[in-house]
């Protein structure tokens, strides 16, 4: 029997598909450029469709592609320019295209691919450069989440040594933080054994960074009680505020106390890489590990995160293994024997044709644009009256803003109301945060295809729906 007859080929509609597709990107790339109206919202044919039981026999790829097309459509898209939640990817086109042809021709990296498996190093490399840290080794993750839970994990084998053999027993092992880490730090204690209860919260100074008095203070009590501090990370920037933990000073804590210094730039991280901004960043290059998020300000689409290690065998000491089904060719390492994973997409491809196409410079200057519009935003809340802003100016590019409304009984109740009018009302979008208790818009920049306009349209659609929601709830 022949492959096609299987009926798993797209035989002679390869062209057309290929056509529709592009057609489709391309018109999707062209909208991007410039804001929608308003997001159009999944119609009741589409929800029919999302309902339907499992198609025994296919149906013609040219209709199918249309139709993921207008899921994709009626989906929020963090690539829309006006998209200011959370902490968005942008769907960099050269991303796209690199997932494109990765997807395409699949290459096994949990052994060596070979070229590809070289690209992954170099890509490696080129990362570590860009951000200024000197990464020995590192690996390509799925997310922040993966790769602080993969640093971490080598932390805790540095720190206990043979953890990964024997377990924790006998151990009292804990881990400092900021009050205002990312969760996956908690997580990372909760499937390391180390215990979410072990995690040590440390208090944030009026720029809302881990105070590293306290941090010191909290590490000597634990040390008198026979603890044994597996990592301190420090958060650049946190998710909540962009707050920068002040790195060289807690690597001077880290190498008084002998303890593993990880950085979680998820976020942030990139911004080191900006004339600006790197100050905020001195002693990064003492750290231990780094995780950072390609896909929020590196600009490629999800899912590409890597996390980089000084030391070359801290991964290998805590993944790697032997397996009758994976030989190690050489004496050489597989690349399972740095990831937590087996079967991994060829991320890097990605980050590699971001530099590749458009060059280092390039991000640089466009996190350099985000970081201004978070000032630029920054500074026009101060002359609006309506609103009000966080005391210190932004260090990265979140800048949270409330409505301030005289008299009103329930200001939380007030800008919940208002964020979720200004989600439905579709023009721009932004996410609600629970800052020292209470309600604030949270926007964050990290999209380079924002423009100032698009900003100055976030503060002009929340001080129109502001008004209204001042008539129905002030
Ligand atoms: C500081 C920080 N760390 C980790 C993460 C988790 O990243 P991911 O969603 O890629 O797993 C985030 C996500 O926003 C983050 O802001």
């Amino acid at each position: 029997m022949d492959y096609d007859e299987v009926g798993l080929s797209l035989g002679d509609q390869r062209e057309a598909a290929l056509a529709r597709t592009a057609q489709h990107v391309l018109s999707a790339w062209q909208e991007f450029d410039t804001a929608r109206d308003r997001e159009s919202l999944p119609s009741e044919a589409l929800h029919e469709l999302l309902t339907a039981p499992l198609p025994r026999e296919g149906s013609d790829v040219l209709g199918v592609i249309d139709q993921a097309v207008e899921v994709l459509d009626s989906s929020l898209a963090q690539s829309r320019p006006r998209y200011f939640a959370f902490i968005g990817s942008s769907g960099l086109e050269v991303g796209a295209l690199a997932d494109l042809l990765a997807h395409s021709y699949d290459p096994n990296l949990a052994v060596d691919a070979r070229a590809a498996t070289e690209l992954e190093w170099q890509s490696v490399s080129w990362l570590a450069e860009f951000i200024g840290f000197p990464a020995q080794t590192g690996t390509f993750t799925s997310g922040g989440t993966i790769s602080n839970i993969t640093a971490l994990a080598s932390a805790r084998e540095a720190a206990i040594p043979g953890a990964r053999e024997r377990g924790l027993g006998g151990f009292r092992p804990t881990l400092y933080c900021s009050t205002e880490a990312h969760y996956s730090i908690t997580r990372a204690a909760e499937v390391l054994g180390i215990g979410a209860a072990n995690v040590r919260a440390i208090d944030i100074d009026a720029q809302r960074r881990m105070r590293v008095d306290a941090l010191r203070e909290q590490i000597q009590r634990d040390l008198a009680d026979e603890c044994t501090p597996v990592a301190i990370v420090a958060t650049t920037g946190t998710t909540l505020t962009g707050a920068v933990d002040p790195i060289a000073q807690l690597a001077d804590v880290a190498e008084e106390f002998g303890v593993w210094l990880h950085v979680d730039g998820a976020y942030g991280v990139p911004a080191a890489a900006v004339a600006s901004r790197a100050y905020l960043f001195a002693g990064l290059d003492r750290v231990d590990s780094v995780t950072v998020d390609c896909h929020k300000w590196m600009f490629v689409p999800k899912a590409c995160s890597a996390v980089l290690v000084r030391e070359a065998d801290s991964l290998a000491k805590v993944f790697a293994h032997d397996e009758a089904y994976m030989p190690h060719a050489g004496g050489h390492y597989n690349a399972v024997d740095i990831t937590m994973e087996y079967s991994r997409p060829f991320r890097a491809l990605k980050l590699w044709m971001l530099f590749s196409t458009h060059g280092a410079n390039a991000v640089r200057d466009a996190i350099e644009v985000n970081c201004n519009q978070a000032e630029m935003l920054f500074d026009w809340i101060q002359s609006r009256p309506l609103f009000k802003t966080l005391s210190s100016r932004p260090q990265l590019s979140i800048v949270p803003f409330r409505a301030v409304v005289d008299g009103c009984s329930d200001p939380d109740a007030h800008n919940d109301a208002l964020c979720a009018a200004i989600q439905s009302d579709g023009r721009v979008y932004v996410s609600p945060a629970t800052i020292d208790g209470h309600v604030w818009l949270r926007p964050c920049f990290t999209n380079f295809r924002t423009t100032d306009d698009d900003v100055a349209a976030l503060l002009d659609v929340a001080e129109e729906l502001g008004a209204v929601c001042r008539t129905l709830h002030g």
